[in-house]
């Protein structure tokens, strides 16, 4: 009998065919323009901080997070966060973003922002950015530009530009 049981997964380079299927399923190609996107071009994500949700041998969801700079510190951007359509409501989503966000901070990383729905988000602890606080190099509503702290304070006194991070690529 095979095994249906959900996993949370590492990802790896193998699972790269699957996840941009999931991502063309889900965003199509308006995904290309979007400016989280520019920047997780410009270093890629780091395979140990990503995670894939599997149903058996099936990938059900995937999550990325993309070394970053805001202003000179050091940060982590979130996204894109995909759960298929069938297996979405099952709390597949919340996992995968925390166990990326208990490695991040296993892996001594402080803070992660994203672009998203702060109502959702906000079960994972990310808070709205104070408006123009931080930048992105392209158009981005505020309200949706939110941060999670991995540590005490450790937003406190970041801001400025955001960018790949090309140290750590
Ligand atoms: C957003 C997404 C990842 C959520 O995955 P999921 O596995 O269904 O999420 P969970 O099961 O952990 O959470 C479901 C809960 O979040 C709520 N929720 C889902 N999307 C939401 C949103 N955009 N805003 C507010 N709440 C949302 C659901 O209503 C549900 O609420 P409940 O727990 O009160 O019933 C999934 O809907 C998806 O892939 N959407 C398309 C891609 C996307 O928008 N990604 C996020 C931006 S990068």
């Amino acid at each position: 009998m095979s095994d249906l049981s959900l996993t949370i997964l590492q990802e790896t380079r193998d699972d790269a065919p699957a996840i941009e299927r999931l991502h063309e399923r889900t965003f199509g190609p308006g995904r290309f323009a979007k400016t989280a996107y520019r920047i997780r071009e410009g270093v890629g994500h780091a395979l140990e901080l990503s995670f894939t949700a599997r149903i058996g041998t099936l990938l059900v969801g995937s999550v990325q997070l993309t070394p970053i700079r805001i202003g000179s510190s050091r940060a982590l951007l979130l996204g894109p966060l995909t759960v298929e359509p069938p297996f979405r409501e099952r709390g597949i989503g919340q996992l995968l973003i925390e166990r990326a966000l208990a490695q991040a901070k296993a892996k001594g990383h402080r803070l992660v922002v994203l672009v998203g729905d702060e109502p959702y988000y906000a079960k994972a602890n990310f808070k709205r950015i104070p408006r123009g606080r931080v930048t992105m190099p392209g158009p981005v509503d505020p309200a949706r530009l939110l941060a999670c702290e991995l540590a005490d304070g450790s937003f406190d006194g970041v801001s400025g530009p955001i960018r790949p991070d090309w140290d750590t690529a």
